[in-house]
């Protein structure tokens, strides 16, 4: 699907961005472990995390849908079905990773595939450790889905330094570990998103280098998941740089996420120099905000390698917003982003070179020579079926002079399938 998307000249609005996508497949998930009902407000209407409550059916838990309310009633830990000859994960990394961490401890016998991204995507790094702890996993090229379960052996615990900060590498560990005997640690030097361990109250600790330990074992009890899942802060992104580089602009967003193991860009840009509110109204399980962003003249930033995993999803819109203020800017220490739905620094050059962008591409970043009165034409963008290359390449548009068209759009629907309405919402010249 094509989608042409004309340049605005300024303006003001409010939007409610979809639920959080990471939390949504996680709520899926955790509720399969419980065998007392979950009930889910706010659950995402988005592609990948409806694609989790179909594997957790295919796997014995019971859904009902209402709109945006979900009730689930797991199977528990002992009894998630033993035998399915398929779960077809589509588009979803994080269900695939997650999923296999269950798997592995259910014992179940089964195969995950996924379609072309996911194919593509490496499971290395989850087949690893799993089969450290006893499951026996096998892949095409022994990292490519589909991933063949094929053993129901009792696993053992482990002790796992993360040797990429991933958060579905840990969320996988921790949840085979919670069918494991003994205490399983997963290890992070660098802090990755930490929505697994704030759901399920897993035992978190820092240990004498500083670096952050997560403990889950059989023992751990599993409570029915019943929350209400507040904004993508992910998809929040894409409004903030909007409204940061569009001059006049002012942009509200009610009850965002903003885990800071999630919202680094919001430290970024303020660093930069954005006009940004930010008014708390929630704290557990997830501190949430009202966001408010006016458009704003920004100094260039280079980015503190650390924050990487902390705004890995929105380097995509990190560089548009880069290449529209002055001076250089860059982020190093992400070569992890060539291993998403598409390899995102490629996607972001095309974007960058179509908008006429002066840049330098680096095996694991970007260096972006921006300015703020950057003028392009009309530009044609394509999305590698990846949903955050096609909303950055709207957000570009909205700057160019022309309308300018992104070919498979359609890609949006993976995390906001109200990301067109919403463009449309703007009021375009
Ligand atoms: C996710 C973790 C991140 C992120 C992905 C969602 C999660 O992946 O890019 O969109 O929900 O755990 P990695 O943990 O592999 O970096």
């Amino acid at each position: 699907m094509d989608k042409t998307v004309s340049p605005v000249s300024s303006f003001s609005a409010t939007l409610t961005v979809p639920p959080d996508k990471s939390i949504a497949h996680r709520c899926g998930l955790f509720a399969l472990l419980s065998e007392q009902q979950s009930h889910i407000k706010n659950y995402s209407q988005a592609a990948d995390p409806q694609t989790t409550l179909k594997a957790i059916q295919a796997l014995g838990a019971e859904v009902r849908q209402e709109g945006t309310d979900v009730w689930i009633t797991g199977t528990g830990r002992d009894n998630i079905a033993q035998e399915v000859e398929k779960i077809d994960c589509e588009n979803s990394g994080t269900t695939m990773r997650l999923l296999s961490g269950i798997l592995a401890g259910s014992g179940t016998k089964t195969k995950l595939t996924g379609d072309e991204s996911l194919t593509k995507r490496p499971m290395k790094r989850i087949i690893d450790p799993l089969t450290k702890m006893g499951a026996e996993i096998s892949a095409r090229e022994e990292t490519y889905p589909p991933l063949q379960f094929t053993t129901n052996q009792k696993l053992s615990y482990i002790t796992y330094p993360l040797p990429v900060a991933s958060a579905q590498v840990k969320s996988c560990v921790l949840l085979a570990g919670l069918f494991a005997g003994g205490f399983t640690t997963v290890i992070e030097s660098q802090t990755s998103r930490d929505h697994t361990e704030r759901m399920l109250r897993l035992p978190v600790k820092t240990n004498s280098r500083g670096e952050t330990e997560i403990i889950s074992s059989r023992d751990h009890v599993l409570n029915p998941i019943n929350l209400t899942i507040p904004g993508d802060f992910s998809s929040a992104a894409f409004w903030i740089v909007a409204a940061l580089i569009t001059p006049g602009s002012e942009i509200t967003l009610p009850n965002v996420g903003i885990n800071p193991s999630r919202s680094a860009l919001l430290d970024i840009v303020k660093q930069m120099g954005a006009d940004i509110e930010i008014e708390h109204t929630e704290d557990d399980p997830e501190p949430t905000a009202n966001i408010t962003v006016r458009y704003s003249k920004l100094s260039p930033l280079k980015l503190n390698p650390v924050l990487v995993p902390n705004c890995i999803d929105e380097l995509p819109i990190l560089s548009v917003l880069f290449s529209f203020v002055d001076g250089t800017s860059n982020f190093r220490g992400a070569k992890e982003l060539r291993y998403k739905e598409s390899d995102r620094i490629t996607a972001i050059t095309e974007i960058l070179s179509a908008i006429g962008a002066d840049f330098e591409e680096h095996e694991d970043g970007l260096t972006i020579h921006g300015k703020s009165g950057h003028q392009f034409k009309s530009a044609e963008f394509e999305s590698h079926h990846d949903h955050r290359i096609a909303m950055s390449a709207a957000v570009a548009s909205l700057r160019a002079l022309e309308p300018c068209t992104i070919h498979g759009a359609e890609a949006a629907a993976i995390s906001y399938p109200e990301f067109w309405e919403h463009v449309e919402s703007l009021g375009q010249d």
